[in-house]
């Protein structure tokens, strides 16, 4: 065998089984994920690492792997791993781009509309059996058709997102780290700072990784703003939104709903949010569709086969590492 393999999960489709053949595969298949003790335990003879987002491979984790050299997540978003510190180590990041775009970017439409048509509320007016005909007033919401969407992130997933729109005469604006030409002419789309966003728009959706720069990036000045006209859709990070903050803006009408698939401190969801009407809550299920969840492991399985063999895995995430 040339390499012994840790996967932290059963991941969908055959390509782990189909890496099983050519190399020395240990799935963690138990029902409760993978503890830091036994993670630690287990990766201490294995040259790679298949991991997912909710497994925290820092310092510790890393130093416990001494022979490893790749680091496979199992997911685009990689604030779960320290690369810089795997990147002095010497090992590499890859991630899973491209293939979970159409998925994330189809979910925050998803959540958008649910959250502005009122289809939780509703769905579930109706299933207490409260449902006594037609009305005129019944659950109204906002129409998204014409309306003014701020995208935050003009990257994959939330140009995607920008592009799905089309046929809905959204009028766009944007905020990313640079500049987009190619959005400013296609879509007429604005660029404007988050404040001012928020200001003006009936939608803000969050396209941003997680950074320490993106850390808390919507935060109270922006609900200040809001003036009880915005819907948060938050595919991102939670921690994108001081969450403490928002759900503030929620319950006192800044905020005029919320539409959340992920939220600071995963799994928890705090009660307060729980009680609320206005908003969706959804257990980070972004990428969650047969065909992406597929892809995503045949990706994770090549770039540790690339690596094993001694090759540059192709969704690199430390591309410094080329220059040593
Ligand atoms: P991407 O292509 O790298 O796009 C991210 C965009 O964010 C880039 O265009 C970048 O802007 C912008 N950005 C980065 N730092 C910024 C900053 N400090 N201020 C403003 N803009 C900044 O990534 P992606 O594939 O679209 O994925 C985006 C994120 O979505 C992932 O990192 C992940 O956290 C999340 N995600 C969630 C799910 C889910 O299940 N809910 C699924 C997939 C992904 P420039 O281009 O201007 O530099
Ligand atoms: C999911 O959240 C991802 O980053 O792939
Ligand atoms: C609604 O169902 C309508 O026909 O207007």
């Amino acid at each position: 065998m040339a390499g012994n393999i840790l996967v932290t999960r059963k991941l969908p489709g055959n390509a782990i089984d189909e890496l099983a053949e050519r190399y020395n595969v240990e799935v963690w298949d138990r029902e409760e994920k993978i503890s830091r003790y036994e993670l630690k335990r287990k990766i201490k003879d294995k040259d790679a690492l298949i991991c997912l987002l909710a497994d925290k491979i820092d310092r510790e984790v890393i130093d416990s792997a001494p022979n490893l050299k790749i680091i496979a997540n199992y997911a685009v978003g990689y604030d779960n791993i320290d690369v810089e510190y795997a990147t002095r180590k010497g090992i590499y990041v890859t991630n899973t781009p491209d293939v979970l775009t159409d998925a994330t970017a189809e979910l925050a439409w998803a959540l958008l509309f649910a959250v502005a048509r009122r289809l939780r509320e509703a769905d579930m007016f109706l299933r207490e059996g409260k449902f006594k005909g037609w009305e005129p007033e019944l659950f109204l919401g906002k129409e998204v058709t014409g309306s003014r969407i701020g995208v935050i992130g003009a990257g994959r997933i939330g140009r995607s997102f920008m592009k799905k729109g089309k046929g809905f005469d959204i009028k766009w604006c944007y905020y990313s780290r640079t500049r987009k030409n190619d959005l400013e002419v296609e879509f007429n789309a604005r660029f404007v700072d988050t404040l001012t966003m928020f200001e003006r728009c009936d939608f803000v959706s969050l396209h941003v990784p997680l950074t320490d720069e993106t850390y808390h990036l919507i935060k109270k000045e922006h609900f200040d703003r809001s003036n009880g006209r915005v819907i948060l859709i938050n595919t991102a990070r939670g921690a994108v939104v001081d969450e403490e903050e928002m759900i503030k803006a929620l319950y006192d009408g800044r905020l005029r709903g919320a539409g959340l698939d992920v939220f600071e401190k995963e799994p928890y969801v705090p009660p307060s949010l729980m009680n609320l009407s206005n908003v969706v809550l959804l257990p980070h299920i972004g990428s969650a569709t047969h065909r992406t969840r597929e892809k995503m492991a045949e990706m994770v399985a090549k770039n540790v086969d690339m690596a094993l063999k001694g090759h540059i895995p192709p969704n690199l995430v430390n591309k410094e590492l080329l220059e040593k």
